[in-house]
């Protein structure tokens, strides 16, 4: 953080995307206030509307631009008129890649009075955190089609997986686990989903290198390993024993979809594409989609978003060794666990009362 202090990159993206993201910039100025530091907020336009009207999705210009700040704020991106993959991939995407925003941070914290549709589970037992892998993998983009739209038409896409990158992901997850069993939030336990039954290569790197490293570097943490697979059957039925989750991006974006259900859903659910890295860049985002049919009405959930400001505090806070804003990302959290139990549901148009409301009430509870 400069002197001038916290410098944010604020992409509020499409539909419900801008709504959120005014809420979640409502209590960043309530805590920066409690807290005593001052920030600047830059506005970038990337998203559906700009595309339709430019055919602009997003260059190696603009990208460039996004470094000089410490985080970047993000509402949602997708838009109705736009065929999907032309933003996810031209943005969020290559967002992540180009910054090598290489964690994908998911809690999975059942915040006070949210309802889950697990039967007999409460906070105590939906507690956890799943590191994603967010570089490689099927998502790395390599692969092809030859003889399109013919009967001999044959496509590859191909999972990829370094040592490199796997033990750099690997290796933050561990530091989260031993960090969390330090502070008294975990039992120092770090579980490596994949499915190594059947990617006998990719599956093997994963495996060597997490079971390598833990027991070089961290034998305080008991490793633990799922078939992604069962993990999913586990999540539903025994989420209490899970304390820390490392998975690669494509199984990893498919248990973090079951895990943000088990939270509360869309409208509380919260991620950070993290660059742990020294003058890294990182952006925090609400999990949900730019949702076209809510827009403008009110009724969207802001709860996801102002937590993905929460997370850029800390984070942000940690990085650059700044307690003010680690304390006020805590502060956030703290005012929104506050907050839930006085909503009537975390969905759309549910809530027993708006947008804005929800965002003055968290104000209210820091
Ligand atoms: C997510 C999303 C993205 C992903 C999409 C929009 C490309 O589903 O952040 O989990 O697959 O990573
Ligand atoms: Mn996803």
């Amino acid at each position: 953080m400069a002197k001038d202090g916290l410098n944010l990159a604020v992409i509020p993206g499409d539909g419900t995307g801008p709504e959120v993201t005014v809420e979640a910039l409502k209590v960043l100025k309530a805590v920066a206030a409690k807290e005593g530091f001052t920030y600047r907020t830059t506005p970038f336009d990337f998203g559906g509307e700009r595309y339709l009207q430019t055919g602009k999705v997003l260059d190696d210009e603009e990208v460039a631009g996004l470094k000089k700040f410490d985080a970047i704020l993000l509402g949602a991106l997708g838009h109705p008129k736009v065929k999907p993959g032309i933003l996810e991939k031209g943005i969020l995407l290559k967002l992540r890649f180009d910054l090598d925003q290489y964690i994908n941070l998911r809690p999975v914290h059942l915040f006070p009075g949210v309802d889950t549709p697990l039967k007999d589970k409460g906070p105590q037992h939906i507690n956890f955190d799943v590191i994603r892998e967010n570089t490689e993998d099927l998502y790395a983009g390599t692969g092809g089609i030859l003889r399109k739209g013919t009967q001999q038409e044959i496509s590859t896409q191909e999972m990829i997986t370094t040592r490199f990158g796997a033990e750099r992901c690997i290796r933050f997850a561990f530091e989260l686990a031993r960090t969390k069993k330090k502070e008294g939030k975990g039992k120092g336990q770090l579980t490596l989903v994949h499915k190594t039954n059947v990617l006998t290569y990719c599956g093997d790197t994963w495996f060597r290198t997490f079971n390598e490293i833990g027991e070089k570097d961290y034998p305080d943490i008991t490793r633990d390993y799922n078939h992604v697979d069962a993990c999913c059957m586990w999540f539903v039925k025994s989420p209490e024993f899970y304390d820390t989750v490392v998975v690669p991006n494509l199984f990893g974006d498919i248990i973090t979809d079951l895990a943000a259900i088990i939270q509360g859903g869309l409208g509380v659910a919260a991620g950070g594409n993290v660059n742990p890295d020294k003058g890294g860049v990182s952006m925090f985002e609400p999990m949900g989609g730019s949702a076209p049919k809510y827009t403008g009405q009110n009724v969207i959930n802001p709860i996801a978003a102002i937590g993905a400001l929460a997370m850029l505090l800390q984070q942000t806070g940690i990085k650059q060794g700044h307690a003010k804003l680690s304390k006020a990302g805590d502060r956030v959290e703290a005012a929104i666990k506050k907050t839930t139990p006085k909503m009537k549901s975390q969905a759309a148009g549910k809530m027993g009362m708006g947008t804005k409301e929800v965002g003055d009430l968290v104000c209210e509870m820091l």
